[in-house]
């Protein structure tokens, strides 16, 4: 059984009977469920954190491909990044996701495919990391978004696929409990399972400095080469009913 979505889904169930324009059934983790009822998969580790941002922002990650070039270069382990860097590419397509395995049309989903050429020291395409290249070419990441506030990441590796369930809880106005959930297919030895949710965790330190101090602009200046914000915007609006922007305005009824 999957220990994460109980919380969630009441809180969703509960807005998808006051707020949200719509409701849905939660599906994306539900092979996942599946495989741990059978014992094809197993818990590696779940963490807790607390981010005091909008509860869209880690959504908005699908949409900023040059982020990945420049705040995630680093590699996410304390000590190295100034020295080791990353070259990463994403692609997104907002409006279908992995439910089962496979990629389905829903308007509440996103997928997100994320690419890693390897790692260089300095970021220089001419001094690679031995063997990162080949290892990064065997690995592939897909994140499906369900809804607002849940992300379902899955790493496939040669040794077998591990996955993260995130949800972003908002418990206050710009502040959400982020829980991640770890599994990791029989297969996957635990350590390895272990250390890249290790690696999952910096990853996403990254990202808290500039979440934590963004600043919301209804016409942001886009230039030549940002990510699709403007499609973002627009999938991520049909979470909001007739009557956010009511509520917003009163803070304190939150
Ligand atoms: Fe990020």
């Amino acid at each position: 059984m999957i220990h994460i979505t109980a919380s969630h889904a009441q809180l969703l169930r509960h807005r998808g009977s006051s707020a949200l324009a719509f409701r849905w059934e939660l599906e994306a983790g539900r092979d996942l469920e599946a495989s741990l009822a059978t014992g094809d998969s197993y818990v590696v580790v779940m963490r807790q954190t607390e981010f005091h941002q909008h509860c869209c922002e880690m959504h908005m990650n699908s949409a900023d491909p040059y982020h990945f070039q420049t705040l995630h270069a680093p590699l996410p382990i304390p000590g190295f990044g100034w020295m080791i860097k990353g070259m990463h590419s994403i692609k997104t397509t907002y409006g279908e996701g992995e439910i089962d395995g496979k990629v389905e049309k829903r308007r509440h989903l996103t997928i997100f495919r994320e690419k890693t050429s390897g790692m260089y020291f300095f970021g220089k395409k001419r001094w690679p990391l031995p063997f990162s290249e080949s290892i990064a070419a065997l690995i592939d990441t897909i994140v499906t978004f369900e809804g607002p506030n849940m992300m379902h990441f899955r790493l496939v590796t040669p040794l077998g696929t591990i996955r993260q369930v995130k949800t972003i809880l908002p418990i206050e106005p710009f502040k959400q409990q982020v829980e991640m959930y770890w599994y990791a297919d029989r297969s996957v030895p635990r350590i390895i399972a272990y250390l890249l949710s290790l690696i999952g965790k910096f990853a996403v330190e990254q990202d808290r400095q500039v979440w934590e101090n963004k600043i919301y602009w209804k016409n942001p200046v886009m230039v030549e080469g940002d990510g699709p914000f403007m499609d973002f915007f627009e999938w991520y609006n049909q979470f909001y009913s007739e009557s956010s922007a009511k509520i917003g305005q009163h803070q304190l009824e939150w």
